[in-house]
């Protein structure tokens, strides 16, 4: 008895701990949504410290990203993750340096990992939301 209310324990945490993960991931993408938009608005108007504040923001995130993906084993998530950590990295590192062209070609090459990632794991819901695949 006593093991068996061991067990049930554990897999109600166990199945707390799984579903609070989704949230967590989608509050991280509503995040880079908003960053990457005012990111490209400060790079498009030439204020590069804004710019460089938005890129750090979207580098920490994407590192967040990145520790989702890995500990879900998804080899493609954590290279999109990746990719997208060390752009916005190296666009802060550009725009606080006053290198602007630099960096907004760099937020090109950076968000094709938006697009890639959605396209391989992102699915949407019948009710309009969207859901980890
Ligand atoms: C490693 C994969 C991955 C990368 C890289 C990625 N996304 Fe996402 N994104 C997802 C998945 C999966 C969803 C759907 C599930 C969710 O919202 O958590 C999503 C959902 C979103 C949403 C909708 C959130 C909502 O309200 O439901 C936005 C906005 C978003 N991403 C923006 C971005 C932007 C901008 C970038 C690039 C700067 C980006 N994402 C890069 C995987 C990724």
């Amino acid at each position: 008895m006593k093991r068996f209310l061991l067990i049930a324990a554990c897999l109600t945490l166990c199945v707390a701990a799984w579903g609070q993960d989704a949230p967590k991931h989608q509050k991280l993408m509503q995040s880079a949504g908003g960053a990457c938009g005012s990111l490209g608005k400060n790079l498009k108007a030439g204020n590069g410290a804004a710019a460089a504040a938005d890129a750090r923001t979207l580098h920490d995130v994407f590192d967040q990203v990145h520790d989702f993906w890995a500990a879900k084993n998804s080899e493609d998530g954590v290279k999109f993750a990746t990719q997208a950590r060390d752009g916005f990295g190296k666009i802060a590192e550009q725009a606080s340096a006053g290198k602007l062209d630099e960096a907004s070609a760099t937020f090109k090459e950076t968000t094709a990992n938006c697009g890639g990632c959605h396209s391989a794991h992102r699915e949407k819901a019948a009710d309009g939301s969207f859901k980890i695949k």
